[in-house]
C-alpha cells in the first residue's frame, strides 16, 4: 500500500480492488470477541476514605481486554451512571474507523441509562495499552482498565514466553470524588497535589503479585493517573524493558523506569533473588511531597513479609534522569510485530517532511477563569462533535485550519481547533513547553516516532540531534520543563483524531485539538458514521 502513490493510476485502482476485497475476507475470517460492560458507580474505601468510584461490571478498575492483533471487538457498553459517557482506546489505531475512537470530537456520548456497542479491530498492532472514560473528568474516578494485543501466532516475539503476564496500572489518585474535583474546575480553579497513588485500584499493600523463584514475568505498566509521573521500581529486582505501546525495543536492564502520565511499558522481572516479599513502588517524580504508590512481589515460597526501607528512585524533580533514560530507550528493528516483516521495515529518516507544526502549551486565564491551551487557542468542545458535522455537511460547526501550524501572538481565546492533514502527507510536530510543568501528549489513531528530546526552544538546528534510525514509535510522548519534543508521523489513518493533554484537568480545560485526515479517493470507508451511530446537537 505504502507504494501505491508511485504506481499508474490504473495499476493503483486494481490493487486497491484486490487489496480491499482480501481485506474483507481478512476481516471475515479473524475472531471476534464479545464483551457486556456495565459500568455503574461503586464504593470503596481508598487512602482512608470511602470513595465512590466508577466501576465496569463491578469491577475497579475495569476488566482487562485481552485480544490478538486484528481481532474483532465488540462490546456493548450499558451506561448505569447518572451522567453521560464515552470510552477511548488509548493507543489503538482503530484503522479506518475513527468513529470508535470515544472522544467529544467523535461521538456523541452515550446517555444515562442507555447502551452503544463499540466495534473495532485491533488492527496491526500488537502490545501495551489501556482504555478509559474520556469525558467529564470520569478518569478520576477510574472507569479505566488494562489492554493488551498479543501477536499474532505465526509471529516470534522477541523474547521467551513468560512464566505469567500481569498487568500492573499505575496512578496518582484524589481523595475527592470526581463530581468535586470538577467543580472544581468548571469554577476557574486547579486541581492541587493529588492524595496518593494507587497500583491497580489499591492503595499500599493492596496489591500482591506472585511469582516463582527463578521465573521470569511481563508486567504491563500503565500510567492510568491525572497527571503525576511516576517512577516504578520493584526492591532487589532489575527491570527489562521490551516495550513501549507497541513497539518492541532494544533490551535494557534498568533499575526504574519513568512512566508519564498516559504512557504504557512493558518489562521481564526475574525472579532471582533468595525467596522473599519485595516492595514494588510507583512514587511521584515532578511534585511534592513525593506520594508513594507500593504493592508487594511475592515469592511463593516466601516466608516473611517485605523489609527494609523502600527502594530509592532518582531524586525527586531530577529531570536529567529522565531525559537521558527517555533517549536511551530504542526501538529493536529487527524484532517483528503485528507484520511479518521486521519493525524497521518503514524507514521514517528517509522521508521529506511534507509539514512541521508547533504545538506549545500554555496555562492562560480566560474569562477570569484557568484555561490551558494549544497556540493560543484553548479548545471546547461543540454539541454536535466535529466528525458528525464532517459527515453530514453540517456547516459552521468547525473550520479547518481553525489553529495555526504555529503560535501567531495572538491573544488567547477559546475557540473549535481543527487542523486539517491532508493524507499521506508526512508531519513533523513539535510538541514546545515553556512552562515549567512536564507535558504528556498523547495523539489518538496513530502512533508517531519520537525522534527527539531536548532543552528550550526548538530551532531547525534542533533537527541535527534527531533519531532517525531507530526511535521507538508510541502514541503519548512527554515533553519535559522548558523543553520540545519532536515526532514524526505518515498520516495514513484517515479520520477526525483528537490530539491531547494527557494530564486530566489540561485536557478538560482545552489542551487538546482535532487532526483531520481526509482520503478523497475512499470517502466512504473513512466518513462513513456506522449504523448504530449516536446523533446529538444539530445531527439528527
Ligand atoms: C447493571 O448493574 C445495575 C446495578 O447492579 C443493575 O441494576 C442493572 O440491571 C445492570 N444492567 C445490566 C444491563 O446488566
Ligand atoms: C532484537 O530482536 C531480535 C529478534 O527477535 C532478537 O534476537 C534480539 O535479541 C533483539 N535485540 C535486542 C537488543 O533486544
Ligand atoms: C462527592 O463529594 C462531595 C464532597 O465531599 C459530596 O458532597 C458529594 O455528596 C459526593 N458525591 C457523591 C455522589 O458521592
Ligand atoms: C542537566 O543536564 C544539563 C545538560 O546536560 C546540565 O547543564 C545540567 O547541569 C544538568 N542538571 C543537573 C541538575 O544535573
Ligand atoms: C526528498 O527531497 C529531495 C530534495 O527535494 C529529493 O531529491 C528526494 O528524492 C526526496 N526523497 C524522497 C524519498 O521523496
Amino acid at each position: 500500500m505504502r507504494m501505491m502513490s508511485k504506481a499508474p493510476a490504473l495499476v493503483a485502482l486494481v490493487l486497491l480492488l484486490i487489496v480491499q476485497v482480501s481485506m474483507q475476507y481478512v476481516q471475515a475470517d479473524d475472531a471476534y470477541q464479545f464483551f457486556n460492560w456495565n459500568v455503574t458507580y461503586i464504593n470503596v474505601a481508598l487512602l482512608g476514605v470511602t470513595q465512590r468510584v466508577i466501576a465496569i461490571n463491578k469491577q475497579f478498575p475495569g476488566p482487562e481486554l485481552d485480544t490478538t492483533t486484528n481481532n474483532n471487538i465488540i462490546i456493548n457498553v450499558h451506561n448505569n451512571l447518572d451522567e453521560p459517557l464515552l470510552f477511548t482506546w488509548n493507543g489503538i489505531q482503530q484503522r479506518k474507523s475513527a468513529w470508535q475512537d470515544g472522544v467529544l470530537g467523535t461521538n456523541c456520548p452515550i446517555l444515562p441509562g442507555k447502551n452503544w456497542i463499540y466495534q473495532f479491530q485491533a488492527k496491526d498492532q500488537i502490545g501495551t495499552y489501556f482504555y478509559y472514560a474520556s469525558t467529564s473528568l470520569q478518569r478520576a474516578a477510574g472507569a479505566f482498565g488494562g489492554i493488551r494485543i498479543h501477536n499474532r501466532i505465526v509471529i516470534a516475539v522477541p523474547f521467551l514466553p513468560p512464566a505469567d503476564d500481569y498487568t500492573v496500572l499505575i496512578g496518582d489518585w484524589y481523595a475527592k470524588n470526581h463530581s468535586s474535583l470538577r467543580a472544581i474546575l468548571d469554577g476557574g480553579g486547579q486541581l492541587g497535589a493529588p492524595d496518593g497513588v494507587l497500583i491497580n485500584g489499591r492503595a499500599a499493600f493492596g496489591s500482591f503479585f506472585s511469582v516463582q523463584q527463578g521465573k521470569t514475568y511481563r508486567l504491563r505498566i500503565s500510567n492510568v493517573g491525572t497527571g503525576s509521573t511516576l517512577n516504578f521500581r520493584i526492591q532487589n529486582h532489575k527491570l527489562l524493558l521490551v516495550e513501549t505501546e507497541g513497539s518492541y525495543t532494544q533490551q535494557v536492564f534498568y533499575d526504574s523506569i519513568d512512566v508519564h502520565v498516559g504512557q504504557s511499558y512493558s518489562v521481564l522481572v526475574t525472579a532471582n533473588q533468595a525467596p522473599g516479599d519485595f516492595y514494588i513502588v510507583a512514587s511521584s517524580r515532578f511534585g511534592l511531597p513525593v506520594l508513594n504508590g507500593i504493592a508487594v512481589l511475592h515469592y511463593s515460597n516466601s516466608r516473611a513479609p517485605a523489609s527494609g526501607p523502600l527502594p530509592a528512585g532518582p531524586a525527586p524533580g531530577d529531570v536529567n534522569f529522565s531525559f537521558n533514560q527517555a533517549r536511551s530507550i530504542k526501538r529493536n528493528l529487527t524484532a517483528g510485530a503485528a507484520r511479518p516483516n521486521p519493525q524497521g521495515t518503514f524507514h521514517y529518516g528517509l522521508i521529506n517532511i511534507t509539514r512541521t507544526l508547533k504545538f506549545f502549551n500554555s496555562a492562560p486565564v480566560i474569562y477570569h477563569k484557568q484555561r490551558f491551551a494549544v497556540n493560543d487557542i484553548s479548545h471546547i468542545n461543540p454539541d454536535t462533535p466535529l466528525a458528525l458535522a464532517d459527515a453530514f455537511n453540517i456547516p459552521n460547526i468547525f473550520h479547518l485550519n481553525s489553529i495555526p501550524d504555529s503560535p501567531q501572538g495572538r491573544s488567547p481565546a477559546l475557540g473549535i481547533s481543527v487542523i486539517n492533514g491532508a493524507y499521506r502527507a508526512f508531519f513533523e510536530v513539535i510538541f514546545q513547553n515553556n512552562e515549567n510543568k512536564l507535558q504528556s501528549w498523547h495523539m489518538d489513531g496513530y502512533s508517531f516516532f519520537v525522534v527527539g528530546y531536548g532543552p528550550g526552544t526548538w530551532t531547525t538546528t534542533s533537527r541535527q540531534t534527531y533519531n532517525l534510525l531507530d526511535a521507538v514509535s508510541r502514541s503519548t510522548t512527554q515533553v519535559y520543563p522548558q523543553s520540545w519534543t519532536a515526532v514524526m508521523l505518515e498520516l495514513d489513518n484517515p479520520g477526525m483524531w483528537n490530539i491531547r493533554s494527557q494530564t486530566l484537568q489540561r485536557q478538560y480545560l482545552g489542551q487538546e485539538l482535532y487532526l483531520r485526515v481526509f482520503n478523497p479517493e475512499m470517502p466512504s470507508i473513512t466518513q462513513k458514521p456506522p449504523q448504530n451511530v449516536l446523533k446529538c446537537g444539530k445531527a439528527f
